[in-house]
């Protein structure tokens, strides 16, 4: 099932996420449910938020290939460990359509996780899985791409997404 993504501005983006500490049924269709939505936007990465659930679970796909995907679901991701080599991509988010911004992060990350079958797994992720491992992790605590670039931009694309609502409303867009 396709689920409604949220669009910034929205409160329940900035909220802070509660663990999940079992993987019950009502978990696994939620991760299922964000994977389709995710696919169907098309995004490469989407968090529980970002569907109006506040629990700290993400999905991924990076792989940018519909003939071999590599979807991951992750439950309470933690980074253990982050390169201090820096490296920056153009990043943009479901819940922030058509913008993009550079913002620069560690390279490498490590992250620990619960899988959908309850298993801990852990993973060094880089290139562009790093960099949207640590985006998705950053919705878990209300952090949105754009808190990382100045005032002014933000502000901008804040005031373009509340006209990009007010048409949506509207059923303009
Ligand atoms: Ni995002």
């Amino acid at each position: 099932m396709i689920r409604p993504i949220l669009i910034h501005p929205d409160p329940r983006l900035k909220k802070l996420c509660d663990p999940v500490t079992q993987v019950t049924e009502d978990m696994a269709k939620l991760a299922r449910d964000m994977l389709e939505t995710m696919y169907d936007a098309p995004g490469i990465g989407l968090a529980a938020p970002q569907v109006a659930v506040t629990r700290r679970l993400i999905v991924m796909d990076c792989m940018k290939a519909p003939e071999a995907p590599r979807s991951l679901i992750l439950f309470n991701p933690t980074v253990t460990w982050s390169s201090s080599e820096l490296s920056t991509y153009e990043e943009g988010c479901l819940s922030i359509p058509e913008q993009y911004a550079d913002v620069e992060r560690p390279n490498a990350v490590t992250v620990t996780w619960m899988d959908e079958t309850g298993a801990a797994r852990e993973e060094t992720f880089t290139g562009l899985w790093a960099t949207c491992v640590q985006h998705e992790i950053d919705h878990l605590n209300g952090k949105l791409f754009i808190d990382y670039l100045g005032l002014m931009k933000r502000q901008m694309i804040t005031r373009k997404m509340e006209k990009l609502k007010r048409e949506m409303a509207r059923g303009a867009r």
